[in-house]
C-alpha cells in the first residue's frame, strides 16, 4: 500500500518537465504571432474610417453636442418654455400583493418620448447621414425627465433597469425602461375571498412643476393610424397571473376611448406653496398621472380550504339541534365543530392581513357559528343538570320549575304535558279547604 501511495505522488513529478513544456508551448505561439505584422492593418483601418463611422461619427457628435452644452436643463430653445413629456405604463406581470404590508409588486414596463432639439440630424438624400433615422444613446448621456413614481414602497433605491433611448433625427426621443416597483395600494378585504382590489400607481416629476414640464399620456397608433392618448394602464404584453384576474387583460385590444371596463387614470395637480429666501411666497403645481389597476381575486382556492368546509360545518351545526340533550354526542358534536370553526378562523387570519379596518364578513359568519355551538351546548348541559337534579332531589324549586315552564314554555310554544305544580298545589289547597266544610 505504502508503495503504491508513493509511486502515485512520484507520476507528477517525473512528468513535470511534459507538463511545463505543455504549459508554455500556448504562450510562446502567443508570442510568435504578436510580432508578425497584422497582413491587413492598412485595409482594416482605412475600411473601419469609411463604412462604419458615419453612425459613430454621428453618435459622437451627438453626444459632444450634449458634453458642450451640458446634461442638465431642459432640452429647450427657450428657458420660458414648456416640455411635454408623454408618458405610458405597461404591465407585464402582477407579481404580488401583499395584504398585510399593503404592498403592490409589479413587473412594468414605462414609455417615455419627448422632443430633444439638441439630438436631431439631417438624415435627407444627400446629407452626410443620409439613410441613418434612428440611434442609440446611454440614458446617462442626455437629459432625462426625473419622473417617479410617488407611491414608492421599496427598500432598494433604483427602480429602472438601464435601456438605451431610441433617438430619431427628428429629435424624439423614446425611452423604454423596465421597473419593477413595489408600490403602496390600499386593501380592502371585507368580501375575502370574492374581494377586488384597486391600486394605484402616480407618477409625476420629482422636482419640474407645470411651468416646466407638461406630463401627457403616451400615445398609440391603433387602426387605420389613428393616434389617440391612452389614459389607461396598457396589458398588450400582459402574463396572466393565477390569482389575480384584471380588467384590462381582455380589452388591450380596444381603442382607448372604447374602453370600458378599465378604470380611466387621471391627472392629479397639487398645488405647494413655498416661501423664497426674501419672504415671497410663491405657488408651485405639481401634476401627476394616477394609473388603477383593478385586480379581482380568483377564489379557487380558498373556496376549497375555507368556504366549502365553512358550509358543511353550518349543515352540521343545524343538525345538533336534532338531537336530544341528554345524548353525550350532542356536547361532542357541538365541541368538535367549534374546534373545526377554529381552525378555519385561524387558517382565515394566515391569509389575511391583522391589521385591517374591515374583518372579512366570512369570518364574522365563523364566530357567529361558534357563538350558536357555545350556547348550544351550553345549555344542553345546562338542561342534563337540571334533569339529573330532579332525578335526586325530586322537586325543582318552584320559582325556577315556574320561570322554566310557565315564561320559557310558553315563549317557544312547547306542549306541556302534565299541570304546572302550582296548579296542583292551588287544586290540593282548594280539596283541602273544601274537605273540612264538608
Ligand atoms: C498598423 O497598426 C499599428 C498599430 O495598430 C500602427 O502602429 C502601424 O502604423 C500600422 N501600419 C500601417 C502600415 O499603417
Ligand atoms: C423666449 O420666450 C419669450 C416669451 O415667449 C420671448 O419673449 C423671448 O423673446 C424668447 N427668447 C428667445 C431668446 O427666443
Ligand atoms: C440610402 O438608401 C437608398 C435607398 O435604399 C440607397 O439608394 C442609397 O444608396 C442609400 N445611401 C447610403 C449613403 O447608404
Ligand atoms: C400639455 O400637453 C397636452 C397634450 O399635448 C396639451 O393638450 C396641453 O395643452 C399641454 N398643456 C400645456 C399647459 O401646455
Ligand atoms: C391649483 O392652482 C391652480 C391655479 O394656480 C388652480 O386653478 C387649481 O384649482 C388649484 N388646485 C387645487 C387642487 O387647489
Ligand atoms: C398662493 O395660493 C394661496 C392659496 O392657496 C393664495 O392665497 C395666494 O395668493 C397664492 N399666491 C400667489 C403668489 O399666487
Amino acid at each position: 500500500m505504502v508503495q503504491a501511495t508513493e509511486a502515485a505522488c512520484a507520476m507528477p513529478a517525473k512528468h513535470l518537465p511534459l507538463l511545463l513544456l505543455l504549459l508554455l508551448a500556448p504562450a510562446a505561439s502567443i508570442s510568435i504571432q504578436t510580432e508578425q505584422p497584422h497582413p491587413s492593418n492598412t485595409s482594416l483601418s482605412s475600411r473601419l474610417s469609411t463604412a462604419q463611422s458615419r453612425e459613430k461619427t454621428l453618435i459622437q457628435r451627438l453626444v459632444s453636442r450634449y458634453k458642450d452644452v451640458g446634461l442638465l436643463g431642459r432640452p429647450v430653445m427657450n428657458s420660458s418654455d414648456l416640455i411635454t413629456i408623454e408618458f405610458g405604463l405597461a404591465i407585464i406581470q402582477i407579481l404580488d400583493l401583499d395584504e398585510n404590508r399593503q404592498l403592490l409588486r409589479t413587473n412594468c414596463w414605462l414609455r417615455y418620448t419627448w422632443r430633444d432639439p439638441l439630438l436631431s440630424w439631417d438624415s435627407w438624400a444627400g446629407s452626410q447621414f443620409e439613410n441613418i433615422t434612428q440611434v442609440r444613446l446611454f440614458p446617462y448621456d442626455v437629459w432625462t425627465p426625473d419622473i417617479r413614481l410617488h407611491n414608492f414602497a421599496d427598500e432598494r433605491l433604483l427602480e429602472k433597469r438601464m435601456a438605451r433611448v431610441v433617438v430619431y433625427s427628428d429629435g424624439t426621443v423614446l425611452w423604454i425602461p423596465q421597473a419593477l416597483f413595489k408600490s403602496t395600494c390600499p386593501v380592502e378585504i371585507e368580501f375575502f375571498p370574492f374581494d377586488t382590489q384597486v391600486c394605484f400607481l402616480e407618477f409625476g416629476s420629482w422636482t419640474y412643476d407645470v411651468t416646466q414640464l407638461n406630463l401627457t399620456w403616451f400615445g398609440f397608433e391603433y387602426e387605420q393610424f389613428k393616434y389617440e392618448p391612452n389614459p389607461y394602464v396598457d396589458f398588450t404584453n400582459y402574463i396572466k397571473s393565477n390569482e389575480w384576474y384584471s380588467d384590462g387583460q381582455d380589452e388591450f385590444r380596444t381603442r382607448p376611448s372604447m374602453r370600458s371596463r378599465q378604470i380611466r387614470s387621471r391627472i392629479r395637480c397639487t398645488n405647494r406653496t413655498y416661501q423664497a429666501a426674501n419672504g415671497q411666497l410663491y405657488n408651485r403645481t405639481y401634476k401627476r398621472l394616477e394609473y388603477k389597476i383593478r385586480m379581482h381575486r380568483n377564489p379557487h382556492f380558498y373556496l376549497s380550504i375555507l368556504v366549502l368546509p365553512c358550509i358543511l360545518l353550518s349543515c352540521l351545526t343545524w343538525v345538533i339541534f336534532w338531537l336530544p340533550p341528554e345524548s353525550p354526542a350532542k356536547t361532542q358534536l357541538g365541541m368538535n365543530i367549534f374546534v373545526a370553526f377554529f381552525i378555519l378562523l385561524l387558517l382565515l387570519a394566515e391569509t389575511t392581513p391583522s391589521s385591517v379596518r374591515t374583518f372579512p364578513l366570512i369570518g364574522y359568519f365563523y364566530c357567529l357559528n361558534m357563538v350558536t355551538i357555545t350556547l348550544s351546548t351550553f345549555l344542553a348541559t345546562l338542561v342534563i343538570n337540571l334533569y339529573i337534579r330532579a332525578e335526586k332531589q325530586g322537586r325543582l324549586h318552584p320559582l325556577l320549575r315556574r320561570a322554566l315552564l310557565e315564561g320559557l314554555g310558553r315563549m317557544f310554544l312547547i306542549r306541556q304535558a302534565y299541570p304546572l305544580a302550582d296548579k296542583q298545589q292551588q287544586q290540593q289547597h282548594q280539596e283541602q279547604q273544601q274537605s273540612p266544610t264538608r
